[in-house]
């Protein structure tokens, strides 16, 4: 039987999934490798088994494909998040259910692919004896050790289009536009696509903020004959003192779900400047769909990278972009804390030389 390796993706799908299942695949075929890939998350890798072998001739189509053929869960017995910080300690059990899972079927090595959540099971199952090596995946971008995730530039392409779309109608109307994107616990979907969109005002859960501020920012606008305004906020951006906004339907045992805030705002902005002021609320579409060029780049190195670590036996590792080039840290470098948004510096800091109102 010829070396096998499988894959396994976990948590909130996003663009370039089957991107990077395609690249594993490739990269492992090349070698003369097979490839499995787990169904449902990590619950395929245990009996009763649930998987497809990707052959070379499946693969057709991936690159581009959006969502991911092997399907994901964040909910069940390997959901790690309950909440900011807390991650769920695995059974031992469920632990030996995966290795015996993989000596069943041979395989020599897994690449999880998956954010915060996925990852920090995935430490927990080298830590406990399982062969696995990460790719860095969320369109938040907020995991640590990567300067990039894989899905981010396409959700940030699409909140671009939306921002471009909403001017239009915005400076039409002389109304005051809301638009909420995804990013619980770090802004940057909101900051990348607000500079790229030319939004006025761009709220991020890493900066508190006051209606003082954001309806200044509207009025000196009204004074240089700009009658409209566009404001872009994360699901997980709030008033100084202020709560999350959460939405009206909810999952037990589940992180809180978030939304509502572009609503909020609006009708507080409404009522203090007088300005009719309307919410959009982006949502799934910033995980659905096609990657960018440069996601199908960063999600083809970031396979093929993978297949790398694994041929040189280097578990507990995650692939990482580094800017210029992809390297790899330890898995444990990326986990447990949050990359966020520095509200003074990089691209907040350009943002803020234009002029663009933080909300403090
Ligand atoms: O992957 C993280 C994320 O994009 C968050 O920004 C958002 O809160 C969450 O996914 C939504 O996930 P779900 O689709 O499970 O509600």
């Amino acid at each position: 039987m010829s070396e096998r390796i499988g894959i396994v993706t976990g948590g909130g799908d996003c663009p370039g999934l089957n991107a990077v299942i395609r690249a594993i695949a490739k990269a492992a075929a090349k070698r003369g490798w097979e490839t499995i890939g787990f169904l449902g998350g990590y619950e395929g890798i245990l009996e009763p088994q649930r998987y497809i072998q990707l052959d070379y001739q499946k693969l057709g189509s991936l690159l581009t494909r959006g969502g991911t053929i092997l399907g994901t869960a964040n909910r069940g017995r390997f959901s790690a998040k309950v909440g900011h910080g807390e991650t769920r300690r695995l059974p031992r059990e469920l632990i030996d259910g995966v290795q015996a899972g993989m000596e069943k079927l041979g395989i020599r090595g897994l690449v999880s692919i998956g954010g915060d959540g996925s990852l920090s099971i995935g430490q927990q199952l080298f830590e406990g004896g399982v062969p696995l090596v990460g790719v860095p995946k969320t369109i938040d971008n907020d995991l640590e050790g990567t300067v990039m995730t894989f899905g981010f530039d396409s959700a940030v392409a699409c909140a671009t289009e939306a921002l471009d779309r909403l001017h239009t109608t915005a400076e039409s109307h002389n109304r005051v536009l809301v638009l909420e994107v995804m990013g619980r616990y770090a802004g940057w979907i909101a900051l990348y696509a607000g500079v790229a969109g030319g939004a006025d005002v761009i709220l991020i859960p890493e900066i508190p903020f006051a209606y003082d501020s954001i309806c200044a920012k509207i009025h000196q606008r009204e004074e240089a004959d700009k009658h409209f305004s566009v404001i872009i906020v994360a699901e997980g951006a709030r008033e100084k003192g202020g709560e999350f906004v959460t939405a009206a339907d909810q999952v037990a045992n589940r992180e809180a779900r978030l939304g509502g805030i572009a609503a909020v705002v609006a009708a507080e902005v409404e009522k203090r400047t007088g300005k009719e002021a309307r919410a959009c609320v982006l949502g799934h579409l910033q995980r659905g769909g096609s990657p960018t060029n440069f996601d199908r780049a960063l999600c083809t190195i970031f396979g093929a990278e993978a297949v790398e670590l694994i041929a040189a036996g280097r578990y507990g590792e995650m692939v990482a972009y580094q800017g210029s080039h992809v390297s790899a840290v330890r898995i444990t470098e990326a986990i447990g804390r949050l990359k966020t948004v520095l509200p003074t510096g990089g691209l907040a800091r350009t943002a803020r030389a234009l002029g663009v109102c933080f909300g403090d």
